[in-house]
């Protein structure tokens, strides 16, 4: 066995390869740069990375390999466009994973399904007593409106990631505006609508590493050019000229770190309680709101956007202090962690053999700042780090 780890980095990228159309519709997938960064923090603590693109192919490539890679990092959403729309989409590379016994970073199978059915997770964390918008689920059109729904709502694809199908005339007015989205759902992205009430309130982000929940992002679309009411792809590709990265006016940043404060601490205690719910594991991003001091829960990313200039989870963590290679490690030593004492896995996760991700780990922690919490409930497995002032 050799002194470090192999790791079988599973992803789909953008490449030139594919023609701009299909990047199109495809806006979940990585970009090179990310793909790139993500590699080198994995090369950085001395392992070795073999790549594979979760294409047609991926199920052989894995086999292939499967005695040389020690660990997967996988961040793949879709195998093929044949699977674009199904809820299980972001499934497929886990359970192949499992089936060939190869451990892996991320959330389980089960948890990647429930998380990409809109309604499912709604369903999931309400029952845990989570507040989130009043819906229904449209699966033929025409349909008739549920009386309890009142305007103004916003129509979504029920099981799309990366806003592919929301635009600002989402959110709808009236029953004319809500037939014409709910068609186009249906006929056009091919799955089931999902009709929310829409939420006037302030828009946050929350994301967590393992056990840590980085510091909550507070999203205010008022700063934005065109003051837009939904944080659609548009408006993401705006924003990073007005994050607290690249402002230092306070009051011109529309996306800013939340200071600490009794919000705060309920904006996490929700989130943890919808993590927990939905058993998600090693990291994820959250999109909530906040109206008449009621916390909605609008969904979750067990596969949250890595891009290391973009992406929101890099960015918080950023603002804890956390930098790029910090992040992709402490998201792998989370994974192995969860293998290491599998007497299976032992041998291979060998203190020897994780000695640098684990010493880079430790490092991270350890210069990072924690909000002091009552240790009770939820707060005996959750840690808030602190935001570093930058
Ligand atoms: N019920 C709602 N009320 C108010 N705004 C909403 C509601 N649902 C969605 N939005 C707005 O639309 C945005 C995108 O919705 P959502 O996060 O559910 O979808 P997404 O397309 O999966 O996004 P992501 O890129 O995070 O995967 C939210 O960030 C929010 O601004
Ligand atoms: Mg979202």
């Amino acid at each position: 066995m050799t002194k470090s780890l192999t790791i079988g980095f599973v992803y789909n990228v953008r490449s030139k390869k594919y023609d701009e159309e299909f990047l199109k519709k495809y806006t979940e997938w990585d970009y090179p740069e990310t793909i790139e960064a993500i590699s080198s923090a994995l090369e950085e603590t001395g392992n070795k990375v073999i790549h594979i693109e979760a294409d047609r192919s991926v199920f052989h490539k894995l086999e292939e390999n499967k005695d040389k890679i020690d660990i997967a990092f996988n961040i793949a959403e879709y195998i093929s466009k044949d699977l674009f729309g199904a809820e299980n989409r972001e499934a497929l590379v886990p359970m192949l994973l499992e089936f060939l016994n190869i451990p892996y970073s991320g959330s389980s199978p089960q948890a990647l399904i429930n998380a990409l059915d809109k309604a499912a997770t709604k369903e999931i964390v309400s029952a845990y007593g989570v507040g989130t918008a009043a819906f229904q689920v449209v699966r033929e059109y025409p349909f008739e409106l549920d009386k309890k729904l009142k305007f103004p709502l916003v129509v979504k694809a029920s099981c799309e990631g990366s806003s592919i199908a929301l635009k600002q005339s989402s959110k709808v007015n009236n029953e004319e505006e809500l037939n014409e989205r709910v068609k186009e759902v249906i006929t056009v992205y091919n799955q089931p609508a999902l009709i929310e009430e829409y939420i006037e309130g302030t828009e946050y982000t929350i994301g967590f590493v393992g056990r840590l929940i980085v510091p909550i992002m507070k999203i205010d679309l008022s700063k934005i050019p065109g003051h837009p009411s939904l944080r659609d792809q548009e408006v993401k590709d705006m924003e990073p000229e007005y994050t607290f990265i690249k402002v230092k006016e306070k009051d011109k940043q529309a996306l800013s770190l939340l200071n600490f404060d009794e919000t705060y601490v309920y904006l996490a205690t929700q989130a943890a309680i919808s993590h927990d719910a939905l058993r998600v594991r090693d990291f994820n991003r959250m999109d909530v709101r906040l109206k008449d001091g009621k916390f909605y829960f609008l969904e979750m990313n067990p596969l949250p956007g890595m891009h290391p200039n973009y992406g929101d989870l890099p960015t918080m963590a950023k603002g804890a202090g956390i930098d790029f290679d910090e992040l992709v490690n402490m998201i792998l030593m989370e994974a192995i962690r969860r293998y290491a004492s599998n007497p299976l896995f032992k041998e291979r996760f060998s203190q020897k053999r994780i000695e640098k991700i684990e010493e880079k780990y430790n490092k991270t922690l350890q210069k990072l700042g924690f909000y002091d919490r009552e240790v009770k409930g939820i707060w005996y497995k959750y840690r808030l780090v602190k935001k570093k002032d930058l």
